[in-house]
């Protein structure tokens, strides 16, 4: 049926029908909210090159979840500022690290959030390379078993859930069988399956201070170029045990994002990174763009594309928004 006979505008024609069709849906509970956790007591930083998102020592965690909760967010995902930084990026998997005390705080007085880690090496190797540094080369099979290492004592720290985005190759796999021979088959994994050498990062690496001495991360983060990979990439994870996969960055990923959803059944996430969030403040700093509206058109589209996850610094306007 062509126009006259058919006319699109009879449908929105006011809220209510507009309302009535509408094919995609936001909800505060398919947001994941990163936070920064750095040492000390007391402290509030904001990051400059993220407006409103800040770095909290651990006594302000629980404040922090606590908002999150009220707001109808039920995750956080967690990155860690250590005290040190070693080759071997040990203070991922100490005991005492940054991040098993954040979970344990947040684990003890905010049960009912669900806290997820990120599971990597740059935040906490000298040389601020995802992996092991050997023979001038970030060694991939050196690598496994620290991650792996990490994971565990994520998951006894009380985390229940893990985000390995190192890139290694066979790393699911690996953090999978640890976790499950030290009691920890509950825990899923949540795979950075898909991560992009992006320099959509930037402003992460100054949150995180985990910007790399020497080099880049081409040598195990995707190529922006592929998409097939993509496929590949995925395809892995799920074979080594991957719960959910995650496509990094969103935006300029939207493609690969649709792409995952059509060719896999498990549920996909997003990570709408530091530089998109950075650049929509930016320009809404200027008084180029309304703030509101290009957050929730941005975030609709990532969900439109097919991810039911969204790890984004907006989470809390996001969910105020859909509040109002
Ligand atoms: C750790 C990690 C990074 C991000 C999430 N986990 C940085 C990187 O890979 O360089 C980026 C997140 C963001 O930009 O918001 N590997």
């Amino acid at each position: 049926m062509l126009f006259p006979d058919y006319r699109p505008r009879r449908l929105r024609k006011n809220e209510s029908f507009r309302a009535l069709i509408r094919e995609t849906h936001l909800t505060p509970a398919q947001l994941i909210y990163p936070v920064f956790v750095m040492p000390g007591k007391n402290k509030r930083e904001q990051i400059s090159s993220m407006p409103g998102v800040y770095r909290l020592s651990v006594d302000q965690l629980a404040k922090e979840g606590k908002e999150c909760l009220k707001l109808g967010i039920n995750s956080v995902i967690l990155f860690g500022l250590p005290e040190k930084k070693d080759p071997m990026g040990s203070g991922a998997h100490v005991k005492d690290g940054i991040i098993q005390r954040a979970i344990r705080e947040l684990k003890n007085r905010v049960p009912e959030l669900l806290v997820f880690t990120d599971v990597c090496l740059c935040e906490y190797t000298s040389h601020g390379h995802c992996g092991i540094i050997l023979e001038n080369q970030v060694d991939n099979d050196a690598t496994l078993d620290v991650l792996a290492r990490t994971a565990v004592s994520h998951a006894a720290a009380g985390a229940d859930m893990v985000a390995p985005s190192d890139m290694m190759d066979g790393r699911v796999g690996e953090i999978r069988a640890a976790l499950d021979e030290n009691n920890f088959d509950t825990i899923p994994i949540m795979s950075y399956a898909v991560k992009y050498a992006s320099a959509f990062y930037g402003p992460f690496r100054d949150a995180a201070d985990c910007a790399p001495q020497e080099g880049d991360r081409r040598g195990y983060q995707m190529d922006p170029a592929n998409a097939l990979e993509a496929i590949r990439e995925a395809t892995l994870d799920v074979e080594e045990g991957a719960d959910i996969l995650m496509v990094k960055p969103a935006v300029a990923y939207l493609d690969i994002i649709s792409r995952l959803r059509d060719e896999f059944d498990l549920p996909i996430a997003a990570y709408h990174v530091s530089g998109e969030y950075a650049m929509i403040k930016a320009a809404a700093a200027n008084g180029w763009i309304d703030e509101e509206r290009v957050m929730a058109e941005t975030l609709l589209s990532i969900r439109r594309a097919g991810a039911e996850i969204i790890l984004t610094y907006f989470a809390k306007d996001m969910a105020r928004l859909l509040q109002d």
